[in-house]
């Protein structure tokens, strides 16, 4: 798989230039859903170009190793947990552009309980849209989960099912703020997430590879974990313990990621 990508120079311009982001990384176990403005400037310049490598890479060699399956659908509804600012989202769309032609249509429905997330990832879409070949639908889901029922809330305004759902290192949040008590947030999660996807869909999830002071665990082991006990089905993985990502742009060259990722399907 490559894994080396530049940013596009348009969206450089657009989250540098006109956001004003800011290239700033932080420590481990940071919980993004309490963050203000500022602080969402910061993800937006740091981590928003990396989700967005990740997830056009990993979704890249997906469609290119699955294409019988994929490239006759001319419309595609994803489903992203935990979105943020949404670079996943971003690369995504440019994965689906690239390796799906005869896709026309992708509908996207983002969920995450941080407002100023939310926002600036309306911004992005938004200026996306108008530029790219695709027809872009999107919603947006503003709901914060604080515990099991959140989560029944959730169910109840998602009432379709997903081609592809996917969840970039927002888990990691749920396990830090014991979300779910002590449970393992992994396994609820992808239940729930499971319930929603169509047949023939995926199920993507990628999470830092940090040990959790609160848990007291590596997350990809609690990720692993969690995926056997809600019995999935794994068909795709990175090899050894983690995966590094390369992402240059205008505030940093070859920025580096090192993420676990696992696609899953029912
Ligand atoms: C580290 S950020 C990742 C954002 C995005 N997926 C990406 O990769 O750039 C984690 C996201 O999960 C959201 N999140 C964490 N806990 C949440 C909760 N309990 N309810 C709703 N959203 C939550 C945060 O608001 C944040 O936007």
């Amino acid at each position: 798989m490559f894994n080396c990508v530049s940013l596009p120079q348009w969206l450089d311009d657009y989250i540098f230039n006109q956001q004003k982001a800011n290239y700033c990384p932080f420590n481990s176990d940071m919980t993004v859903i309490d963050w203000d403005k500022n602080n969402v400037l910061n993800y937006l310049g740091t981590y928003f170009p990396r989700s967005y490598t990740e997830a056009y890479c990993i979704f890249s060699e997906y469609f290119k190793q699955h294409l019988q399956e994929w490239q006759n659908r001319e419309s595609i509804s994803v489903f992203d947990f935990g979105c943020g600012t949404g670079g996943e989202i971003i690369g995504l769309l440019e994965a689906i552009g690239k390796c799906l032609p005869c896709t026309k249509q992708v509908r996207i429905i983002a969920f995450d309980g941080n407002q100023d997330a939310l926002r600036l990832f309306e911004d992005i879409i938004q200026s996306y849209s108008e530029q790219a070949q695709l027809n872009i639908q999107y919603q947006v889901i503003p709901v914060r989960i604080d515990d099991f029922y959140d989560l029944t809330i959730l169910d109840t305004l998602l009432t379709d099912k997903y081609d592809i759902i996917m969840s970039f290192k927002s888990i990691c949040e749920f396990v830090t703020k014991e979300r779910f008590e002590k449970q393992n947030a992994y396994e609820h999660i992808v239940r729930f997430l499971l319930s929603k996807l169509n047949d023939d869909g995926i199920v993507v999830l990628v999470d830092v590879t940090s040990y959790n002071n609160v848990s007291q665990k590596w997350l990809p082991c609690m990720m692993d974990k969690g995926l056997k006990a809600a019995g999935c089905n794994v068909v795709s993985k990175n090899d050894g313990y983690n995966q590094a990502f390369f992402i240059s742009h205008s505030e940093r060259i070859r920025d580096i990621s090192k993420v676990a990722w696992r696609i899953v399907q029912k």
